[in-house]
């Protein structure tokens, strides 16, 4: 694992912006994972951009989202469909049938998951998967005492999750308590792992999950197994962690940030 700060939230995501441009450019077939919430607005809005005023070129990319809420249909203003067309995919130039959303109207929720499990391993697995980390610690949907090696399969949301994101709903009590999420272990799967984070509310999560030891009760510690996992965190989230100096020094040292320093 390593660990990248950058001055501020603007800094932070354009260095992820940078970084998925580059993956993109180098493949540009790449099989990308995609989260939402408030901190992947931001860095979706300036991939638009990129695409916009650089050019950066999705048409060939496929993307698979982290999770669904269950329940919901694609068209419902609160699903996570509705989230990636409204940010993304309505203002970039991808194929929207090469973009993939666990079914959250599916009649059958377990067999959609593992449905989505093998259209995941058809494409070849992920290349590069986005992550954000929620206030419990978890890493898609994958709640406290989600097993390590779990798979996409349904999961209950914890009250502290359904506290986090009830306010993105007009009706906070519509916000369903179920969601299908990739398991850890499909997360843990995927060859290059970048997480981002900001925010001074993150900062002991983000501690414990870095820092602490490898436990299914913070989700996103497991990613301490993963061989190619970045995270990548302005100042107010990294304010926890104790050993920053040292992460400063990659940054500054280490030859593949050297293109990045100008960010
Ligand atoms: C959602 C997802 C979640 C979020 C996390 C942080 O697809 O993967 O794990 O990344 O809940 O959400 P925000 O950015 O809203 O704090």
């Amino acid at each position: 694992m390593e660990v990248i700060i950058r001055p501020d939230t603007g800094s932070a995501t354009e260095l992820v912006a940078r970084l998925i441009s580059d993956a993109i450019k180098s493949k540009p077939d790449l099989v990308l994972g995609l989260a939402t919430g408030r901190t992947m607005e931001r860095l979706y809005a300036r991939l638009t951009q990129m695409h916009k005023m650089e050019g950066l070129d999705f048409s060939s990319v496929r993307t698979f989202n982290l999770d669904e809420y269950a329940g919901l249909a694609p068209d419902d203003p609160n699903s996570y469909r509705f989230y990636m067309d409204k940010h993304l995919f309505n203002h970039i130039n991808i194929d929207k049938r090469n973009t993939f959303l666990p079914d959250g109207s599916a009649e059958d929720l377990d067999s959609e998951c593992a449905r989505y499990e093998r259209k995941i391993e058809e494409a070849g697995g992920i290349d590069l998967q986005l992550l954000g980390i929620g206030s419990d610690g978890h890493i898609g949907f994958n709640e406290p005492l989600s097993a390590l090696r779990s798979r996409t399969r349904v999961k209950a949301l914890t009250p502290a999750t359904i506290a986090q994101n009830s306010p993105l709903f007009d009706d906070p009590a519509r916000m369903p308590k179920r969601a299908m999420t990739m398991g850890v272990g499909t997360i843990l799967d995927a060859k290059r792992v970048i997480m981002l984070v900001t925010g001074k509310s993150k900062a002991e999560v983000l501690a414990k999950a870095v820092e602490g030891p490898i436990t299914s009760m913070i989700s996103a510690s497991a990613l301490q197994l993963h061989p190619r996992c970045t995270i990548i965190t302005d100042e107010d989230a990294a304010s926890c962690m104790s050993e920053k100096n040292y992460y400063r020094w990659i940054f500054g040292n280490e030859p593949e940030w050297k293109a990045y320093h100008k960010i």
